[in-house]
């Protein structure tokens, strides 16, 4: 594999960038492995790479802070959106009158969210916002239209209680005077258009940002594949649409019109992840081996408390590659949606499999 454009002595200024991304509270999010990832990928090198399961788009950044060109890629919109803007966004794209404007009164009537999460999610206030901001979020596109979306779904995501659209109604309990819950969702939206804004750069290289099923992924020969799938618990799945569907629909303004009614916090249905689930994971995980076999090397994240185990994770991606390492850090682990969750420790994998 070519030598990477990051040299040992930028792996600090890498770090360094990375801390200051738009960290949205996501469950399985890498930010605290970050000095661990950057030091296994600038050991492998290469110039291109794949983040397959992108989540809050963190380890894409990061990547891209270290000179490859990225393609990321999630089953979830706002995944896609979330990455699109950090990765893709090679200037600042949100301009003061852009702003301005998105902050402005309402370029048309639309009420869905107002409507559709009154006494579910948020004040009315901050409600009335969100649609007024698609409004005209609508009318933009491209990279511009995806840093505005991943401000406002920042914004969501920081003021609802614990990050999660698990809970709803009456959340004044959860209200330890923190500021993220107090602040009106229209500063949260400019704070964060000011942080997407901070962290575009440009690295030289051409980035791409998906939204799927990694399992459809097209087989490509990138020099680094990471892949940090849901992991899959001995009981119950790791379900990202229960958690974050308001994220999902405001990605796209609940374009499939397919709110289940009944549910308490008007959810999506709930979409389907081989990954997701202890009967199907293995299979799931081979076959993305196997696709990504020609790859410089695999990078695979996972937990000491899912399944597949260890064992199973070496062998099978012994069965790709000549070589097998693993590096193993504590970690500790919020499970449950309770404001009581269980912390439990746990470790977490790096599989590095190469040639
Ligand atoms: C452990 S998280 C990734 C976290 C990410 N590395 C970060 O630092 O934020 C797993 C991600 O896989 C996504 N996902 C689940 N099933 C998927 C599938 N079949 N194809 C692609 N993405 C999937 C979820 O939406 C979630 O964002």
């Amino acid at each position: 594999m070519p030598a990477l454009a990051a040299p040992a002595a930028d792996l600090r200024t890498a770090l360094e960038r990375a801390a200051d991304y738009p960290r949205l509270r996501y469950m399985g999010s890498k930010y605290k492995l970050a000095p661990a990832l950057a030091q296994v990928f600038r050991d492998l090198g290469g110039e291109t790479f794949l983040d397959a399961f992108s989540g809050s788009g963190f380890v894409g950044y990061l990547a891209k802070s270290m000179g490859y060109a990225v393609t990321s890629n999630d089953y979830m919109g706002y995944g896609r959106a979330i990455a699109s803007a950090a990765i893709g966004a090679s200037e600042p794209l949100l301009s003061p009158d852009l702003i301005e404007q998105i902050t402005g009164p309402a370029a048309d009537d639309r009420s869905f969210i107002q409507d559709t999460f009154e006494n579910v999610f948020f004040t009315a206030d901050d409600r009335k916002f969100l649609d007024s901001a698609w409004s005209h979020i609508d009318s933009l596109d491209g990279h511009t239209k995806d840093a505005a979306l991943a401000a406002l779904i920042l914004s969501a995501a920081r003021k609802q209680p614990r990050g999660v659209f698990t809970i709803s109604g009456d959340l004044s309990h959860y209200d330890d005077g923190r500021r993220d819950l107090r602040l009106p969702m229209r500063e949260h939206f400019i704070e964060h258009a000011a942080a997407y804004n901070r962290i575009a750069f440009d690295n030289k290289r051409d980035h791409q940002a998906f939204k799927g099923d990694a399992l459809e992924l097209e087989k490509t020969a990138y020099d680094v594949v990471y892949l940090d799938p849901p992991y899959a618990p001995p009981s119950d799945d790791a379900d990202y649409t229960k958690r974050y569907h308001f994220l999902e629909g405001l990605s796209d303004y609940w374009a499939a019109g397919e709110i289940m009614e009944h549910t308490k916090t008007k959810k999506i249905p709930k979409r389907h992840s081989a990954f997701a689930s202890k009967r199907t994971a293995a299979e799931a995980l081979r076959a993305t081996f196997e696709k990504f076999s020609d790859a410089g090397a695999l990078v695979v994240s996972y937990s000491s408390n899912s399944v597949p185990g260890m064992d199973w994770m070496i062998a099978e991606l012994g069965k790709v590659k000549a070589s097998v390492e693993v590096h193993k850090i504590p970690h500790t682990y919020s499970f449950g949606t309770h404001g009581t969750a269980l912390r439990r420790q746990a470790h977490e994998y790096i599989f590095v499999a190469k040639d």
